[in-house]
């Protein structure tokens, strides 16, 4: 697990097939899973260089089907890149005036924050980065069609009373449909309301459970229903209509785990959406246990922070 200097990545290790972004701050989890999963890597700045065909739940970013192209100028480089692919983001390791030149010479990106439930991007997003002065390593089949996996919210900083409202609008507007108006959803850990106003505002019927309260210009939505006490002591069978059940308490993976146990056997809940929060190391053997679950999926979104968002979907 050395650290080599670049040129020698592309000298040694032609069969590079997958480079993953790291999260900034949960490098150490990166490593982990890699470890967890028996895939060796080799670390380049954020860059962590696979000899496998893995996308790993806390990558930033995963650049699968990997391939190096030998560049003898940055006019060519420009021409190789375009002749591959539209759309390339740059995360430079090295030679960086070199990497920019060239990426300035690549059609312009959209950065621009995108609106909630905005269409997503109809090109793929390309990855780059140059491991030596001649050697560009890309991908054109990476896991997000946004620059390094980032996406950033036109955001409404007047009502929401967290930052927590911009979890749920990245799961809608690039995982997952939100439930149509009318759908009755219940929000656990709701308080201070960011995503019971999320939910509120998409027309949907919001049962909020929290021990906390919510803020008030959350709690006066009409669509709001606020039940103050522990989720945990909620009954499905108080709320038998219920479609959808959004988790974003704090509590160890395990009990929610016990609580999405609970919900699947004995509610009508379609849909099942929770935030896994880590108190210390992120625990793969409980992370393996939800995605044993058929039909559920799991992400860190470029809005979570140390959890992950799971979810279920009942057919
Ligand atoms: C991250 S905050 C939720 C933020 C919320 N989703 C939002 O958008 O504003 C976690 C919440 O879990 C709540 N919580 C912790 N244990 C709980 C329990 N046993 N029952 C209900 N809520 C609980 C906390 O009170 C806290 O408000």
């Amino acid at each position: 697990m050395a650290t080599i200097n670049h040129k020698e990545l592309i000298k040694n290790h032609m069969n590079v097939v997958t480079i993953a972004l790291a999260i900034y701050h949960l490098e150490s989890e990166l490593e982990r899973e890699l470890n967890f999963r028996g895939i060796s890597f080799e670390k380049h700045d954020r860059l962590y260089c696979l000899d496998a065909d893995y996308s790993p739940l806390f990558a930033q970013v995963t650049w699968r089907h990997c391939q190096t192209i030998a560049i003898a100028s940055i006019g060519d480089a420009i021409k190789k890149l375009k002749a591959l692919g539209r759309n390339w983001a740059l995360y430079s390791i090295g030679n960086h005036r070199r990497a920019q030149l060239i990426q300035d010479g690549l059609p312009k990106l959209n950065q621009e924050p995108v609106p909630f439930l905005a269409d997503k991007p109809k090109h793929p997003m390309g990855g780059w980065t140059l491991l030596d002065e001649n050697s560009i390593i890309c991908s054109l089949h990476t896991t997000s069609r946004y620059p390094l996996g980032a996406i950033e919210f036109v955001e409404n900083k007047s009502v929401p009373p967290s930052r927590a409202y911009l979890k749920l609008w990245e799961f809608f507007t690039v995982h997952c449909a939100p439930p149509t108006p009318g759908t009755h959803v219940i929000d656990l850990g709701a308080s201070p309301g960011g995503w019971s106003w999320v939910l509120a505002e998409l027309g949907c019927k919001v049962t909020s459970v929290d021990k906390a309260p919510l803020a008030d210009l959350v709690a006066q939505s009409p669509n709001i229903s606020f039940l103050q006490e522990s989720a945990f002591g909620l009954s499905p069978k108080q709320v038998p209509d219920a479609r959808w059940l959004f988790s974003d308490i704090i509590c160890y993976p395990e009990r929610l785990l016990s609580l999405i146990n609970r919900w699947m056997t004995d509610s009508n809940v379609h849909h099942i959406v929770c935030t896994i929060k880590f108190q210390g190391q992120a625990d793969f053997v409980v992370i393996d246990q939800l995605l044993a679950i058929p039909n559920s999926a799991m992400v860190h979104l470029y809005h979570n922070k140390h959890e992950v968002m799971w979810w279920v979907t009942r057919i």
